[in-house]
């Protein structure tokens, strides 16, 4: 197995023991190797993680061999057929999905990639082992195991009725067909499946999940990605749960056409904070917890309201330094230069004495990640704030987040759904003004003529594995 893949050439890494040496650095790419049976909650992980780790700026993508074994297989009469150990013309197939998905993510790494996650059960010890020979020993990268294992059939039989049988794998399936045929692959895998063993597998490094965050054992953690990862899996869970994201009531520096300061809310403002209580109340969620900024307008908009509240510094709006409390045309016409290099790069772009919105995606990460931990919240934040949080849950490319469309008076719902989220904008119907500013026209052509010369793919060469 893992002899023929088509990869890119790893031209610029020379010899084994130097490659070894570049999987200590800190910056070396770093690929995450997910193992575990199917129904364990790996694609979830993996799709979430993918998220987390390009929200806080490292180029990250998901490589599942379930996609390529769906484009691969459709010939086949039903899953558990395609897994079935004597079906010699499907373990082709999936062993020809395993090193495309694998080399696809060499290849990423070898480019700008800077985290490949790799989704496929992987659960035989000599499979893991070639995998960190080839990423680790042979290309340089950092390779990081993450291991779901669950005891007993409770999680799993969970798992399969809730996001298996309505997967495109089983259109047309009636649920029990599905079930019985997905237990049956089930059956089939677990016949060679190695769960990551503390002895066996101690030169490795890696973290495992057990019993969907019950207990974690994590081992040779070393790098900045890789704590990251553990960290962050130790904080998600899967209850279902709503996240409510809406700006402060109109504030009167908003009706100046100003921006920051700590203005109080203007009448359309206090109106909204009404409307926004019934709303509220009527969700009869007594358990609903309030996060706000510390700043008077988010904390006036909930004032009618009695359930638990927190208030965030790191809620706060994006701080403009010299610029705050100034109006766009302002800003214009006292620091031309600022105002240009803004408009040239949003996200990276720091006011003097301030923030950018890079800054304030650091700052709100202890914010997601005990959002993550939450059940049901209503946080009332600011523009550049919910911008960030929204980009977060919907899973929004840097070049995208500083211009995302948050209505004053509007409420974002969020509800995390099987590999993603549900977005519901619920218009409260009371007056505000405007405080969007797009992109200049004249800078959006300019700006799409250069993202389409930046996404011209590298010329491929091949390497076999
Ligand atoms: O400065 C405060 C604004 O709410 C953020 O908006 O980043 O589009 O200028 P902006």
């Amino acid at each position: 197995m893992f002899s023929n893949a088509n990869t890119k050439n790893a031209s610029s890494y020379s010899s084994g023991p130097q490659l070894m040496n570049m999987a200590n650095l800190t910056i070396a790419p770093c690929a995450i190797i997910m193992v575990g049976l199917p129904a364990r909650g790996k694609t979830y992980m993996a799709k979430k993680l993918s998220r987390y780790l390009n929200w806080i700026g490292l180029n990250t993508k998901a490589f599942s061999v379930g996609d390529y074994r769906r484009k691969a297989s459709s010939s086949f009469n039903n899953l558990s057929d395609f897994y079935d150990p004597n079906n010699i013309e499907a373990s082709k197939v999936r062993e020809k999905c395993i090193l495309d998905a694998l080399g696809d993510l060499q290849a990423f790494l070898m480019d700008k990639g800077e985290v490949g996650v790799f989704d496929a059960t992987n659960g035989r010890r000599d499979e893991r082992q070639h995998i960190f020979d080839v990423l680790t020993i042979k290309c340089g990268f950092k390779t990081f195991f993450v291991e779901s294992f669950c005891h007993g059939d409770k999680i799993v039989e969970a798992n399969i009725r809730q996001v298996k049988i309505n997967h495109p794998d089983y259109r047309g399936l009636t649920v029990e067909e599905a079930v019985a045929d997905f237990k049956k692959k089930i059956k089939r895998l677990e016949l060679e499946y190695e769960t990551i063993d503390e002895i066996k597998d101690e030169h490795l490094s890696y973290m495992k999940i057990i019993d969907q965050g019950r207990m974690f054992l994590v081992n040779k953690v070393h790098g900045h990605v890789e704590s990251r990862v553990v960290y962050y899996l130790m904080n998600i869970h899967v209850l279902p749960r709503t996240i409510y994201l809406t700006r402060h009531g109109e504030s009167v520096m908003n009706l100046a056409g100003r921006i920051g300061g700590d203005g109080d809310l203007s009448e359309n403002g206090v109106e909204f904070s009404k409307v926004l209580t019934d709303y509220v109340n009527n969700l009869n969620k007594p358990n609903l917890k309030i996060w706000t900024s510390l700043m008077k307008r988010t904390i006036q908009t909930v004032s009618g309201l009695n359930n638990q509240k927190e208030h965030w510094k790191a809620l706060n709006e994006i701080d403009a330094g010299v610029c705050e409390g100034m109006t766009y045309q302002e800003i214009h016409e006292k620091y031309p230069e600022e105002f240009a290099l803004r408009d040239n790069d949003k996200y990276h772009y720091r006011y003097p004495g301030g923030e950018s919105y890079e800054d304030l995606v650091a700052r709100l990460e202890p914010v997601i990640m005990e959002l993550e931990r939450q059940e049901d919240v209503l946080v009332i934040c600011h523009q550049a704030v919910a911008r960030c949080l929204l980009a977060y849950f919907m899973d929004k490319p840097q070049e995208e987040l500083p211009y995302l469309k948050i209505p004053l008076h509007n409420i974002i719902k969020l509800t995390p759904v099987a590999y993603g989220c549900e977005i519901e904008f619920i218009n409260l119907n009371v007056k505000a003004v405007d405080t969007h500013r797009p992109l200049p026209a004249n800078l959006q052509v300019t700006r799409s003529a250069h993202d389409a010369l930046a996404t011209v793919p590298p010329t491929p060469t091949t390497l076999s594995i």
